[in-house]
């Protein structure tokens, strides 16, 4: 095993009922919801790598072109000796095309949610760049964190690839950015950003015909099945994502297809027939919409890449 990984939890975050009264909070709401960071244990995680691979899945094919399309520009925007805090790290794969293009890259810190996961990914990593300090965090990036420096590093860079910004209404992610911008000490933000296009393109994303959204959907309620000793029968909600045209952004839920009962961590849940519970929303931004929004948080955009067809965008924003 690699001395350099040690996997921390931040101590404020040493909460592992979270879940539980999370789910009985968005359970009892009408209309029922439930947070989308639960999607991300590390089944979850496997899950939402499969929909990478998806061919109507565009946005993660078209961001990592564009990372290695332009990675010399990114890595002189970010500068030498520079460290890497990842937010919603995931499988870690677009770092390393970021790492690859920079000068003498000192550190990484990846934040994800899913600890079990980002140590076996973070293993992996470690063993392909052995002169990189390595500081996995297992948090909810959402939360204020204190990230510590790393010895010997000239600037912080924040990497928030993937859209991940989309799951969040536009006043929580700005405050979201300007949260990120404070414990960033000055550097700055490259972030990737879904874009508005036509509506049956966003539709085929959520709606992939082999299933693999509707199981990373369900997934939510075997992991509550699993973790909180719930009794939901998967097959008894329908996947249904639609996109809003009004508010840009794909919104997913789990509809109940007929009147039934659950228990969960002894409380019990009725669903009628048809009932949706709310599980994510994937929101989309112009450009220009994305930048004022920075604005707004106090960073300056400073460039914007973009494939040929208009479908994602990656902005580097600086500390205003
Ligand atoms: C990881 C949040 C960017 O919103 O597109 C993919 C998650 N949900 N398919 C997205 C997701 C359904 C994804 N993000």
């Amino acid at each position: 095993m690699d001395a350099r990984i040690a996997l921390a939890t931040p101590l404020s975050q040493r909460r592992p009922d979270d879940f539980a009264r999370d789910m009985i909070a968005g359970l009892s709401k009408t209309p029922k919801e439930i947070s989308c960071k639960y999607f991300y244990d590390a089944e979850g995680s496997r899950l939402f790598e499969a929909i990478c691979d998806l061919p109507e899945y565009y946005p993660t094919r078209t961001e990592t072109a564009l990372l290695k399309t332009h990675a010399e520009e990114i890595a002189a925007l970010i500068g030498p000796e520079a460290e890497i805090v990842e937010f919603g790290a995931g499988a870690l794969a677009k770092v390393r095309l970021l790492l690859d293009a920079l000068d003498r890259p000192r550190g990484y810190t990846p934040i994800d949610i899913s600890g079990d996961y980002l140590m076996e990914v973070t293993r992996q990593l470690a063993a392909d760049y052995p002169a990189l300090a390595l500081n996995p965090l297992a948090a909810d990036f959402t939360l204020k964190l204190a990230i510590p420096a790393m010895p010997g590093a000239r600037r912080r860079a924040g990497f928030f690839p993937g859209s991940t910004i989309g799951n969040f209404r536009p006043d929580g992610a700005a405050a979201l950015l300007r949260q990120m911008r404070a414990s960033l000490n000055g550097g700055g933000l490259l972030i990737g950003v879904d874009l508005v296009k036509d509506p049956a393109r966003l539709h085929a994303a959520y709606n992939d015909p082999a299933g693999i959204t509707a199981a990373f959907n369900r997934h939510l309620l075997l992991r509550a099945n699993r973790e909180l000793g719930a009794n939901f029968d998967p097959q008894a909600f329908a996947h249904y994502a639609p996109y809003n045209v009004a508010l840009h952004r794909v919104e997913m839920y789990l509809v109940s297809l007929k009147r039934q009962a659950v228990t969960l961590a002894g409380r019990r849940f009725e669903f009628a027939a048809g009932e949706p519970v709310h599980t994510e929303d994937s929101h989309k931004y112009t450009p220009d919409g994305f930048r004022e929004m920075a604005a707004r948080a106090g960073f300056a955009p400073r460039a914007m890449w973009r494939d040929a067809d208009g479908l994602f965008s990656l902005h580097w924003l600086e500390s205003a």
